[in-house]
């Protein structure tokens, strides 16, 4: 399973728009321009709550088409809001929403894995994590005993979260990371982060920059060796309003690590604000898929 995530991209923007317009719909051309570009898998964030009806569709043929070019998928639960606010009571919710989505995919073509909550968050702790997981795990194995599954830890999933993740015992279990660091570079003049317009501007890629990366990534390769548990980084990636050199030369460092850590990994994202693929053009910004794939 985790061969098949060697190297993936995030589909954002088709099922996780957090209002209702509809998102983006990667076709055919999509799908066969990530696999020839060197990707294996997608990832694919979708906002399920309260949209299953709606989604299991749509969501349900788009990994049929990726099956179709031998890409395999995660699908993530992403934007659960009510679940960071209040997870005891919406732990019955989320586990009857898993049960139905594994339910309906089953059977499905190809390699797909499911990943429980995107980022787990304030207020929702660590602790009340570590214990909702378990929980929401044992849904999804109801229905389906050898489905991989994977999950992050509290504090947005970041390595922080990485440490205080507490996994059941599975043999189909998979951790995840995101790696976002430093935040100021990746995520300089993000419409979402209060102040960051004030990080516009900050470079990338001195010697001690990338000893950071390292030091990084490999502090959550031995967490995972320690908990021998495989570990996923199902998104890194820096904001296309970071210049382009320093973004080409971080995401070519992170992805290099990566490799050398034999993690699998997905770049955040295909085509929306963090882009390696224009849509418009119907092209890739070849310094990044070089980055990432060459
Ligand atoms: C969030 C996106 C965000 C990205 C980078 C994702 O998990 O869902 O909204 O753009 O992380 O911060």
């Amino acid at each position: 399973m985790v061969a098949e995530l060697r190297r993936g991209i995030n589909l954002a923007g088709m099922f996780d728009r957090r209002d209702d317009r509809p998102g983006w719909r990667a076709g055919a051309d999509e799908l066969a321009a990530i696999a020839d570009g060197g990707f294996t898998a997608v990832r694919v964030p979708v906002r399920w709550w309260g949209r299953a009806d709606e989604l299991l569709g749509p969501v349900g043929d788009l990994v049929e088409q990726a099956s179709r070019h031998r890409l395999a998928v995660v699908l993530t639960m992403h934007h659960a809001d009510a679940v960071y606010e209040d997870p005891d009571g919406t732990a019955a919710p989320l586990a009857t929403l898993w049960r139905r989505i594994a339910a309906h995919f089953a059977g499905a073509p190809g390699v797909l894995a499911f990943e429980l909550l995107n980022e787990p968050r304030m207020p929702m702790t660590a602790a009340h994590w570590n214990a909702l997981l378990p929980m929401v795990l044992a849904a999804v194995r109801e229905v389906d005993p050898m489905r991989p599954v994977i999950a992050g830890g509290a504090d947005a999933s970041t390595l922080t979260g990485l440490l205080s993740l507490e996994l059941p015992s599975d043999d189909h279990l998979v951790a995840t990371l995101h790696y976002y660091a430093p935040f100021r570079f990746t995520h300089q003049g993000a419409a979402w982060e209060a102040g960051s317009e004030a990080w516009v501007g900050t470079r990338w890629g001195t010697r001690s920059d990338r000893a950071a990366v390292t030091a990084d990534l490999q502090r959550a390769a031995e967490w995972a060796r320690r908990q021998r548990v495989p570990l996923y980084v199902g998104e890194f990636g820096a904001l296309g309003t970071a210049d382009q050199d320093s973004r080409v030369r971080w995401t070519s460092w992170v992805r290099h690590e990566l490799d050398r850590l034999s993690l699998p990994w997905a770049y955040w994202d295909f085509a929306t604000d963090f882009g390696a693929y224009d849509l418009d053009r119907r092209a890739w910004r070849h310094e990044l898929l070089k980055a990432l794939t060459g």
